[in-house]
């Protein structure tokens, strides 16, 4: 296990991300973290991240020097490596220029085990605006700009290391290196975390919690639930019962596939119960028009439902929720504003009896889901689904939902996805769907005038939905598209493409 200690920085996710693409283990854990819990861990390495703050500040974030006492290796990155400066003695002062964006710096060090197999000069990722001006005392220094005196450090006898630079994201040439240096050879981490490990370990261990326990499961057909429905079922089959709430904003012919691959004709062993609820969500939803009441509704109606479901079934022991690790890691800062809420559709449902919660994917990213869900043998179709918000088409549908504009909407974006897939553009698309607009125009079909709806069409790219572009599609491939959808598709007699990145819009339209 390799430990990063996280003091706020932008990147803290890609630490981990990059460390355990070396098939080294490792968890995020908050600077908050006393140094009693950092031993109970008993990491073979630690990483101190970066961060906003100077560490000289009246609100400087700090952490003990015990930490570097441990006889575990520390390597500080950017904020990290001004912390290991100051806490041990050497000086730290805001740069006379700040540096920003790829800058060449020169191993001055290049028998340093962190930059074994590192060119000088190479190529790294600069953003600070404070610097090491003079490292504590038993360092040497290993790397430097003509800007930075010290931009890479390490006192190789105590296993400390720093670098001001980021190794973690692409723009640092070599960054890879570095960190594999670091976690595989001076932590001397085996490197044996893999997915398939991954599988083995966590059965036994659900086996073990769970014993002749019941379990239930809200399965949404997405790749998070539906991957821990699967480790369950593998775990204590039967005992599982998985509930879809189908609420009539699913996509095209969804609801049917998700029951295909977890109904009793699939392969999987478990209960399973669909429940056609769309009749409700429609009542509670007619002329409802703000987005985020929208979402509260559906939200809310979809907890009723599946309480209702779980009143039949009884007492349970455990409820399985589908929680990834980044979800674990916002949380515990938890500092982003709410832009909109309720990104976690059905929330935790009051009413349900059960014991205890289990949370199979606490420790995975995205990827690693999916690489999971590959290899536990769950269709592609699934397990490669690009994300789709819980309140569904509810928030793709502007204005009010009707059961008439959720037909619309569903045709449009399946002749979308279609037409994309066919013509392969796919690859490079976080995200792309064909949205209602409450928008009806004039035009004309045959010799009558028409008053029909107009559908957007979106596809951006993205590697955190937190920012995106709008993708540049293939002219022929949104010719192709919106003749098929104004010819096939019934109230539709004009298509739009969506050019906004996100700022200033968002990815969904509600
Ligand atoms: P936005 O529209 O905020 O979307 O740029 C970012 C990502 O979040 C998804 N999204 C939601 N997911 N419930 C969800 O479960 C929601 O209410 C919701 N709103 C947006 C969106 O699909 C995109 O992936």
């Amino acid at each position: 296990l390799v430990l990063v200690l996280d003091f706020g920085g932008q990147y803290n996710q890609l630490i981990a991300r990059r460390v355990r693409e070396c098939n080294v283990y490792c968890e995020v854990h908050p600077y908050t973290m006393t140094l009693e819990e950092v031993k109970a861990k008993n990491p073979k390495g630690i990483i101190l991240t970066g961060g906003p703050n100077s560490v000289y500040g009246p609100e400087a974030l700090t952490y003990e020097k015990g930490l570097f006492e441990l006889g575990i290796p520390v390597l500080g990155i950017c904020y990290g490596s001004q912390l290991m400066a100051h806490v041990l003695g050497g000086t730290v002062k805001t740069a006379p220029v700040s540096e920003y964006g790829k800058t060449e710096v020169e191993i001055t060090e290049t028998a340093s085990k962190l930059f074994e197999g590192v060119s000088t000069p190479t190529i790294c990722w600069m953003s600070h605006t404070d610097y090491i001006e003079k490292a504590p005392e038993g360092f040497s220094i290993t790397a430097k700009t003509p800007v930075c005196p010290v931009a890479g450090m390490e006192n190789a006898a105590r296993g400390l290391y720093a670098v001001q630079f980021h190794p973690e994201v692409l723009h640092t040439v070599e960054g890879k290196t570095m960190l594999r240096n670091f976690v595989r050879n001076i932590c001397a981490c085996k490197g044996d975390w893999e997915m398939g490990s991954f599988i083995d370990t966590t059965v036994a261990q659900l086996k073990e919690k769970i014993g002749n326990g019941r379990v239930l499961c809200a399965l949404s057909g997405g790749v998070d639930s539906s991957v821990a429905a699967v480790l369950l079922s593998k775990a204590v089959g039967r005992q599982l019962t998985c509930v879809f709430v189908d609420h009539g904003l699913l996509r095209k012919n969804e609801s049917e596939e998700v029951s295909e691959v977890f109904g009793p004709e699939g392969p999987y062993d478990l209960n399973f119960i669909r429940v056609d609820a769309h009749e409700r969500f429609y009542e509670k939803l007619k002329g409802v028009t703000e987005p985020e009441q929208k979402r509260k509704i559906i939200g809310e109606e979809f907890i009723r439902v599946f309480e209702a479901e779980a009143k039949k079934i009884g007492k349970v022991d455990f409820l399985v929720q589908g929680t990834i690790y980044p979800d674990v890691i916002e949380s515990g800062l938890g500092k982003s504003a709410v832009i909109k809420s309720h990104h976690n559709v059905g929330g935790l449902p009051d009413y349900v009896d059960f014991k205890e919660i289990v949370e199979p994917l606490r420790m995975l990213f995205k990827d690693e889901v999916r690489q999971v869900g590959s290899n536990l043998g769950i269709p592609d179709k699934l397990v490669r689904r690009q994300p789709f918000p819980g309140p569904g088409l509810g928030i793709r549908i502007i204005g009010e939902v009707t059961e008439e504009k959720v037909r619309i909407v569903q045709e449009a974006d399946y002749i979308y996805r279609e037409e994309i897939a066919k013509a392969g553009v796919d690859k490079n698309l976080g995200q792309y769907f064909a949205a209602l607009t409450n928008m009806r125009s004039v035009g004309v079909m045959g010799d009558f005038r028409t008053y029909d709806y107009a559908i957007a069409l979106r596809a951006v790219m993205t590697s955190d939905f937190m920012t995106a572009e709008s993708a540049q599609l293939p002219w022929e491939v949104l010719q192709k598209v919106t003749n098929r959808i104004v010819n096939e598709v019934k109230g539709v007699n004009r298509v739009m493409y969506d050019c906004t990145s996100k700022p200033p819009a968002t990815i969904e339209f509600e």
